[in-house]
């Protein structure tokens, strides 16, 4: 963990030090465990998880890895072709951002939640479509992702390839072509193969465990394999450790990247129980394979998890139960982990943690069609900030073009400013400057409001 990271996991959670002994205490949370133990433990979350002050704290206390759930999705993205939507993922990027979290980009080409418009393409248009698509987005959030699923859920059951708009154009090359177009974009993102059913060994994992030889015979830019781990309770497969060393013998890294463990409802404490004992599994498969650089749970809690609606009678799937509680399967997870068994675990305060107090001061220079604007950000709180990102909505007709001291997305409207590497760390009662400059049709006047981490600043 960066000493960074350890402030934000320290003010959270009120772990006494922030040496790299905190992630052994009695207590920890699991980021802090797992990072003990070289790997993340993440969670996916949405847009509306945001507004959601007990996930928040949650969220923020215990993982340190987001996966957005919907927000970076084609559909999302691009709805319709050349017309790019950032807004939904630049919101969980910042949320990561401010709580010293780490984000995996999911996904650039999947069949699934993908809009219409790309199937209805033309055979001859798609490669260059998803090439468009692939360099913006990969561009837009160059440097702010851990990973990025380039391709997701790419097989049938039977290992055969799944067929869809890009095989159609394709073939089965459209995968080593997405995976150069971003690398092209963003050469320090992880590149990932994602897919469900692939964590034991058997016809579909074979299938893919074939793709990434040969890709990485060609040369072609792989870095990792995700294994999706939707699991039903009782059936995590024997196989799992030995089927990620296999893939991470190939020269990649793995990851388990959407674990969620159904049961059939309502949820027994004997289901509870195997439930626990299946999470403990997938968090040993992992620390057991040197390649396997994280664990990361579907939603954060049961209320929050896609199954009661993907698959109706099944839900309780998650670590935390309605009321973020930690059940069974988290006291398991902490002690596969090398957590202490029996210690209580710290409830987060249903506030978010990364909340700041703050006053802002600023100063805008006009011309007839342009703006200057400094805004002087003071930290009015007791405890440092390990880092920052401040938001605000720009008057309409105004658009940011070039930037200082932070950066800025989207660049009208609703905008998130967040620290760059230098200025990340705002000690109780600092102050740190930033600016920008803007072009306006008339309406020159600051922001009205910010919040600084989702907390209101005074003026
Ligand atoms: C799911 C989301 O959680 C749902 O909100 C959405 O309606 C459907 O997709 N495999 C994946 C994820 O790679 O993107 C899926 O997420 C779950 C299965």
């Amino acid at each position: 963990m960066s000493a960074a990271a350890a402030v934000v996991a320290a003010g959270a959670l009120v772990v006494a030090g922030l040496g790299a002994h905190a992630g052994a205490a009695a207590g920890s949370s699991l980021k802090d465990l797992a990072e003990a133990k070289g790997i993340y433990f993440g969670t996916a979350m949405t847009q509306t998880d945001l507004g959601n002050a007990s996930l928040t704290a949650v969220a923020g206390a215990q993982f340190d890895m987001v996966t957005p759930g919907n927000e970076m999705k084609w559909d999302t993205v691009e709805p319709s072709r050349g017309t790019y939507n950032f807004g939904p993922g630049d919101r969980i990027v910042s949320f990561a951002t401010a709580h010293g979290m780490r984000v995996r980009g999911h996904n650039l080409v999947w069949h699934s939640q993908l809009p219409s418009w790309v199937s209805s393409l033309p055979t001859n248009q798609v490669q260059a479509a998803m090439e468009s698509h692939i360099t913006t987005t990969a561009t837009h959030y160059k440097g702010q992702l851990y990973a990025w699923d380039v391709v997701n859920e790419p097989f049938n059951e039977d290992g055969s390839l799944r067929q869809d708009a890009f095989t159609a154009a394709m073939g089965t090359g459209y995968i080593a072509d997405a995976l150069r177009t971003a690398h092209a974009a963003d050469p320090a993102a992880k590149l990932y193969l994602n897919d469900y059913n692939i964590e034991g060994i058997g016809a579909k994992s074979n299938a893919m465990y074939s793709l990434v030889q040969s890709l990485k015979s060609q040369g072609v830019p792989i870095d990792g394999v995700g294994f999706e781990a939707h699991f039903i309770v009782g059936q995590v497969p024997s196989t799992l450790t030995a089927n990620l060393q296999r893939f991470a013998a190939l020269g990649v890294d793995v990851a388990v990247t959407e674990l969620d463990d159904r049961i059939q409802l309502p949820a027994n404490s004997t289901a509870l129980a195997q439930q626990a004992t299946d999470y403990s599994n997938v968090v040993k498969a992992c620390l057991a394979v040197s390649r396997c650089v994280g664990v990361s749970q579907w939603g954060v809690g049961d209320a929050d998890s896609w199954i009661p609606s993907a698959f109706p009678g099944y839900g309780a799937a998650t670590l935390y139960d309605n009321s973020y509680q930690p059940k069974p399967a988290f006291e398991a997870t902490a002690t596969a982990l090398g957590g202490t068994p029996g210690t209580p675990t710290p409830t987060p305060t249903p506030t978010d943690p990364g909340g700041a107090s703050c006053k802002v001061t600023d100063a805008v220079n006009t011309w007839n069609t342009g703006l200057t604007e400094n805004i002087t950000i003071t930290n009015t709180g007791s405890t440092a900030l390990a880092h920052w990102a401040l938001a605000f909505t720009l008057p309409g007709g105004q658009a940011i073009t070039s930037g200082w001291n932070a950066t800025y997305s989207p660049t009208s409207g609703n905008v998130t400013a967040t620290n760059v590497s230098y200025n990340g760390t705002l000690a109780a009662g600092a102050s740190t400057t930033i600016g920008f400059q803007a072009t306006h049709t008339g309406n020159a006047a600051a922001p009205a409001a910010f919040a600084l981490n989702g907390a209101a600043c005074s003026r």
